[in-house]
Formats: C-alpha cells, sequence, structure tokens
C-alpha cells in the first residue's frame, strides 16, 4: 500500500508518553500538548534530505530510491519524495536508519594518517570509516586533531554542538599523551610545564599549566587542558628536548583501553552531558 504526503502528515506523531500524561492530565495537557506540536517540526525531515544526510545517496538518487518502493513510513511504503517523516518511522529497505540521531565515535588513531577531509593531505582517518558515515551531512569530524605522526585516542562525532564544546579551552577538557623523548628528562621540567609562564616559539600568551608525569629516563605522560597545534612536541623542543613518539591514552573521562589501533568503539551520543 502506498501513502501520499497528505495521508502521513495525518498520522499523529507517535509520542506515547505524552499522549498517556494528556489522557490522564488534562488540565496540564493544555500546556503539554504544545510538545508534540514542536517535536513535529523538529523531527521530521523530508524523505529525500532524511536518505542523504545520513550518507545513504545523494537527495536525487534518494527520489530515485523511494520511487522504487524501498522505504516506508511506519510500515507504508511512500512514494513522495517531498513527504515528511520522524526518523525513528522510516525503514529502507526494511532496515531501520543507520545511527538517524548521529555518531560519536572513539578511534585508536594508528600513525601515518591526517585528521584533515582535505585529500591532498594524504590517507586520513575519516578512511578507516564504513562509506556511509563518510558521507553524512553534518560531516563526521574529529573533535581536535592528532599529528599524522602521533597515534592514540580521538574521538569522531557528526555532533557538531559537542565539537566546539570539547575543543573549547574555556571548558578545559584533560587530555593524556604518552611521549618518547630523544633524550633523558630533568625533574625541573615539571615546575616549568605547570607554571602556566611557558611561551612556544611565535606564540605571545603562555600555555596552561600542565602536568608532567616523569615515567622513565625518557619517557613521560603530559595532561594538557588546551589543544594548540604540535603543542607537546613544541613544549619539549622548547626545552631543548625531541619527541620521538606521542600516543594520546586518554581525552576527558575516556580511555583507549584495549581497543586495537585503526579500530572504533560506538559511544552514547550523551557521554559528555552539558551539566
Ligand atoms: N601535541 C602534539 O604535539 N601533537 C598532537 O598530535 C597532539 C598534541
Amino acid at each position: 500500500m502506498m501513502a501520499d504526503r497528505a495521508q502521513i502528515a495525518a498520522i499523529p506523531p507517535q509520542r506515547g508518553k505524552d499522549a498517556f500524561f494528556f489522557a490522564k492530565h488534562p488540565v496540564i495537557g493544555i500546556f503539554r500538548v504544545f510538545r508534540p506540536l514542536t517535536v513535529f517540526t523538529v523531527w521530521m525531515r523530508r524523505l529525500d534530505q532524511l536518505l542523504a544526510n545520513l550518507g545513504y545517496c545523494s537527495r536525487r538518487e534518494a527520489r530515485g530510491w523511494i520511487q522504487d518502493g524501498r522505504v516506508s513510513v511506519r510500515g507504508v511504503i511512500v512514494d513522495d519524495f517531498g513527504a515528511k517523516a520522524a526518523d525513528a518511522d522510516v525503514l529502507v529497505d526494511g532496515e531501520p536508519l543507520d545511527h538517524p540521531g548521529g555518531l560519536l565515535l572513539l578511534l585508536n588513531k594508528p600513525t601515518g594518517l591526517v585528521c584533515s577531509h582535505d585529500e591532498r593531505e594524504g590517507p586520513s582517518v575519516y578512511g578507516l570509516l564504513p562509506e556511509r558515515w563518510r558521507r553524512r551531512n553534518p560531516q563526521v569530524t574529529s573533535i581536535g586533531r592528532l599529528d599524522k605522526d602521533t597515534s592514540g585516542l580521538l574521538l569522531l562525532t557528526d555532533q557538531t554542538e559537542l565539537v566546539h564544546r570539547l575543543t573549547s579551552p574555556k571548558h578545559k577538557v584533560p587530555k593524556i599523551y604518552r611521549a618518547t623523548l630523544s633524550r633523558d628528562l630533568s625533574s625541573n621540567l615539571i615546575q616549568i610545564f605547570a607554571s602556566g609562564t611557558l611561551v612556544l616559539k611565535d606564540e605571545k600568551t603562555p600555555c596552561a599549566p600542565a602536568e608532567l608525569r616523569i615515567a622513565a629516563a625518557r619517557e613521560a605522560e603530559v595532561t594538557l587542558t588546551e589543544g594548540r597545534y604540535h603543542q607537546v612536541r613544541r613544549m619539549f623542543a622548547s626545552q631543548g628536548n625531541e619527541v620521538l613518539a606521542l600516543h594520546r591514552t586518554m581525552f576527558g573521562h575516556l580511555q583507549l583501553n584495549d581497543l586495537p589501533a585503526g579500530q572504533w568503539r560506538e559511544l552514547p551520543l550523551d557521554s559528555f552531558p552539558t551539566t
């Protein structure tokens, strides 16, 4: 059975909780009635746009998919690509949509890959992801970057707000790096890194206080709460030492644990609550 746009729009959104609340509390329901209306406008998306944004295909191709009967809304095959539907109600080839609410991934970045979408910069971390995720809009992007020669914990998401929040120096999200150095470490570096007065080459503002833990003669762990360009390498370089290998082990409360290099795991979208 096919449904057209008017028929789909006429089906009330399935807001079980609100309907239940409204039935039990009719007076409060006068106020609550606005909520389903809001949800209706915010979450209903045009089918061709929905498929294109989730990386299934181009918008033009999506129209073909819909006209070929590959898309259903609440069990009804739809042939109108301009129809709007809630993500949870849509099936493509009988399957629910692929992460319609968004993606948050924790990747163990191998060395040799860049965190750039510009193909001219060489092979990137995005090449590790399924093609459909690479075609999403908003784009899946890294939360901050790791250099090509740095390995370890990298978060990837299509949640723009999360990227801004977690990369903002205002939020001081701690990140832990393990560094292998070319020369023996001196304990006076601990105080220099912690001082909040260390100024990097070609910069004016000093680095925020950083914690340095010396693990072995040429092995250290550094905790930063900001993310300047090549920061760990430049902090050591400012003290006449060179970082030979750099690996990020923690981002906020998240750890790599035993995730192999080149692999990712999915995280709940609310892994970093706002309050
Ligand atoms: N500091 C660096 O020098 N490189 C990174 O990739 C991250 C922090």
